[in-house]
């Protein structure tokens, strides 16, 4: 996802940019805004967290850009271009680095792993929007 700090920011274009320059496919795409329970079981896994609230809100307010990318060791791949969490700590030239604000307003969501992928992948689309 690139989230709504990022395409209020105007950053959807370079960031998609990147990942394609990287060499990722993009095989499903949407610009949609989320709900708060879309938002709430998207990150089901982070309820018991202080920030769960303030994630929520987050990735509520505006619109995002969902999609599926492929590539030969994507998840590991996309983790290091987007760089660390918090943009603080991520690496010079990283998604992150040049685009995200904070550690709760960073710009970009990967999946952490190819189980992970498959379920937030069949979370924003249905099996024929994915090309
Ligand atoms: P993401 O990679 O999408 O996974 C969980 C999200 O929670 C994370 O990016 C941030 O947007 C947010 N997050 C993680 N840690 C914190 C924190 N300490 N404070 C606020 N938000 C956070």
């Amino acid at each position: 996802m690139i989230k709504p700090d990022a395409v209020e920011n105007g950053h959807i274009g370079a960031i998609l940019e990147k990942i394609t320059a990287a060499g990722f496919k993009i095989v499903a795409m949407k610009y949609t805004q989320l709900s708060v329970r879309d938002a709430q079981e998207f990150y089901a896994i982070h309820k018991e967290r202080p920030f769960f609230g303030e994630l929520v809100e987050f990735m509520t307010r505006g619109p995002i850009v969902a999609a599926i990318l492929e590539k030969d060791n994507a998840v590991e791949d996309f983790r290091a271009l987007i760089g660390a969490t918090n943009p603080a700590e991520a690496a010079e030239g990283t998604v992150r680095k040049l685009y995200a604000s904070n550690i709760a307003e960073n710009a970009v969501h990967g999946s952490d792993s190819d189980a992970n992928a498959q379920i937030e992948g069949a979370f924003h689309f249905a099996g024929r929007e994915v090309y």
